[in-house]
C-alpha cells in the first residue's frame, strides 16, 4: 500500500515565512511530509511551474444573510462556497446575524440549517450582535465562545444592527471576559442619517450620493471611537473594511502606542473609486457598499497599509445582490433614494487574483506577505492556526496550486457565484488558481468542479492569542473581568 494518499510534486511551496521548491505529501486529509523523495502515493499531482499555496481564507463574507424586507442576497451557501473554491479559497467565515429581539442560539440554528449539506469548502461563523440583551451578554455569549464561536461583529451603523457606545462597551467587556475577538464596522450612524436626509432634500437621490452620505470623516471618527472604547476596556479589536488613509492612521497610531488594534481592507478599496457609483441610470448601484470606495489617494493609502503591516488581513466583504433584480440592487425603492439600495458587492472569487496581480506581480508585496494577508493571518487572528493557514506537517491539506503567469480577464462569464455582475468586469489579472484542495480532496481542478456539495465542514475555533488583553488599564480600576 502507498505510504501517502497524495503527492504534490515539483511545485514551489510558499508560506508566510518562505518560498521553497519541495513536494507535499498528504495522508488522511493532512500534510504528512514536506521535502524531496518522500515516497509513493496513491495519486500524484504534478505542480511543475506552479506555486503551492495554503488555501485562501476569507474571514469576511456574507452568505444568505437576512436583509431588508423584499431584498434577497444573491448567494446561498452552495453558490458562495463554490465560488470561493474556484477563487482558491478553502475556508470562508460568514456571519450569523442576530435579529433584534431574538437570541443568538436561535440565529445559529437558522444559519446552520441554511449551510447544512451545502458547502464545498470549510466554514466558520462569526456572530453579529445586534441586540446585546442581558441574556445575550450574560449567558449566550459566554457559552457560545466556549463552543468555538470566538469572534463577534458589531455595527456602528445600519438601523437594524447598530449599537450605541454603551452597548459597544458591554459587548467589548464580554469579549474581554471570554477571550473573543470583536470586529467593528466603524461608521457614525447619526452623521450618516443627517447627511442622508439633507442629500435627499437637495434632490440628490442617485447611487452616487451614497458616497456623499458616508464621507471619510464619518468612518474616521467611528474608527477613533471604537479604538478608544476598546482601550478603555483593555481589549483587542479588529476594524474591518477600512477604506482610506485617515481611518488607517487611527489604527496605525493605536498600534504605535502598543495597542492590539488590527485592521482589514478589501479589494474594492484598492480598485474602485466613488466615480464607480456614477454611471447611467442606476448602474452605480453595482458599486454601493459601505464604507464606499473613495479616491486614488485612498487606494494608495490602503496599499501602504498592506505593505507596511498596518492591515493584518485582506478580505473580500463578499456581500452579493443581483443587479437586474427587484429583490436586489434594482429594488424599486432604490430608485427613490440611494438609502434603499442594498449595501454590498460580490468578490469572494476575485480576491486572491486581484491581490496577486496588483500586489505581487506589480512588486508591491512579496509572495510571503500575499500568503499572510490572504490566508495565514486570517487563521491566526481567528483561532484556527496552525490547523489552517499554512503548509506545514500536521496542518490540514488545504492547498491551492497557483499559475502565476495565467492571464484572465475578469468577467461575469468566468465566475461561479450567483450574482449577475462583477464590479471588476473587464479587468485583466495575472495569476489564477488552477487547483483547490480542501483537507486533501480536490474541489476544483482546471476550471472544473470536482468536489462534493456537503464536504465543507463547519469549524469551531480556539480563542485567538490576538484576542488576549494587553493588561494595560487606563486607570487603576479594571472595569471588565479577565479571562481566568
Ligand atoms: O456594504 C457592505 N459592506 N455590506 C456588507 C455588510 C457590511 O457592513 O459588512
Ligand atoms: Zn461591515
Ligand atoms: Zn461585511
Amino acid at each position: 500500500m502507498a505510504k501517502f494518499d497524495t503527492l504534490i510534486k515539483n511545485g514551489t511551496v510558499a508560506s508566510e515565512s518562505g518560498v521553497v521548491r519541495q513536494d507535499v505529501a498528504i495522508k488522511d486529509g493532512r500534510i504528512a511530509a514536506l521535502g524531496e523523495n518522500l515516497g509513493e502515493a496513491a495519486e500524484t499531482i504534478g505542480a511543475t511551474g506552479l506555486l503551492v499555496l495554503p488555501g485562501g481564507i476569507d474571514s469576511h463574507v456574507h452568505i444568505a444573510q437576512a436583509s431588508a424586507p423584499g431584498i434577497v442576497m444573491a448567494d446561498d451557501f452552495e453558490s458562495a462556497t463554490r465560488s470561493a473554491a474556484f477563487g482558491g479559497n478553502t475556508l470562508v467565515m460568514p456571519f450569523c446575524m442576530q435579529e433584534k429581539g431574538k437570541g443568538l442560539r436561535q440565529a445559529l440554528k437558522e444559519y446552520h440549517a441554511k449551510a447544512a449539506g451545502q458547502c464545498y469548502v470549510d466554514t466558520s461563523f462569526h456572530l453579529v450582535i445586534s441586540d446585546p440583551s442581558e441574556s445575550v451578554l450574560g449567558q449566550e455569549l459566554p457559552a457560545l465562545v466556549a463552543d468555538g464561536y470566538t469572534s463577534f461583529k458589531i455595527f456602528m451603523t445600519y438601523e437594524a444592527l447598530k449599537l450605541n457606545d454603551r452597548e459597544i462597551l458591554e459587548v467589548l467587556s464580554v469579549a474581554r471576559e471570554t477571550g473573543a475577538l470583536v470586529m467593528v464596522h466603524a461608521e457614525n450612524d447619526d452623521a450618516i442619517r443627517f447627511l442622508t436626509e439633507r442629500l435627499e432634500r437637495a434632490g440628490k437621490t442617485k447611487p452616487a450620493a451614497h458616497a456623499l452620505s458616508r464621507p471619510i470623516v464619518v468612518e474616521r471618527e467611528a474608527t477613533h471611537r471604537a479604538i478608544s472604547l476598546a482601550e478603555l476596556i483593555d481589549v483587542p479589536v479588529m476594524i474591518v473594511h477600512v477604506s482610506n488613509r485617515q481611518s488607517m492612521e487611527e489604527i496605525a497610531r493605536a498600534q504605535g502606542r502598543g495597542l492590539k488594534v488590527y485592521g482589514e481592507t478589501c479589494p474594492q478599496y484598492l480598485l474602485l473609486t466613488e466615480q464607480d457609483l456614477e454611471g447611467q441610470d442606476m448602474e452605480g448601484a453595482k458599486h454601493v457598499c459601505s464604507p464606499p470606495p473613495r479616491d486614488e489617494a485612498s487606494q494608495a493609502a490602503c496599499w501602504e497599509g498592506l505593505e507596511q503591516g498596518i492591515f493584518a488581513v485582506f478580505s473580500s466583504d463578499h456581500c452579493p445582490f443581483r443587479y437586474e433584480d427587484t429583490a436586489g440592487k434594482l429594488h424599486p425603492r432604490g430608485r427613490q433614494s440611494f438609502r434603499f439600495v442594498p449595501n454590498g458587492i460580490p468578490g469572494v472569487e476575485t480576491r486572491l487574483p486581484i491581490l496577486f496581480s496588483e500586489g505581487v506581480k506589480k512588486g508591491r508585496i512579496s509572495l510571503e506577505r500575499f500568503v499572510e494577508l490572504t490566508s495565514t493571518n486570517h487563521a491566526k487572528t481567528y483561532g484556527l492556526y496552525p490547523r489552517k493557514g499554512t503548509i506545514a506537517v500536521g496542518s490540514d491539506a488545504d492547498i491551492v496550486l497557483w499559475d502565476a503567469e495565467r492571464r484572465v480577464t475578469i468577467s461575469r462569464a468566468v465566475l461561479h457565484d450567483a450574482c449577475d455582475y462583477t464590479p471588476y468586469e473587464g479587468r485583466e489579472v495575472t495569476g489564477w488558481p488552477v487547483l483547490t484542495m480542501v483537507r486533501g480532496r480536490v474541489v476544483v481542478r482546471d476550471g472544473k468542479l470536482m468536489g462534493a456539495k456537503g464536504f465543507g465542514q463547519h469549524l469551531p475555533r480556539e480563542r485567538s492569542p490576538f484576542a488576549a488583553p494587553l493588561g494595560r488599564l487606563v486607570t487603576e480600576f479594571e472595569p471588565a473581568g479577565r479571562l481566568g
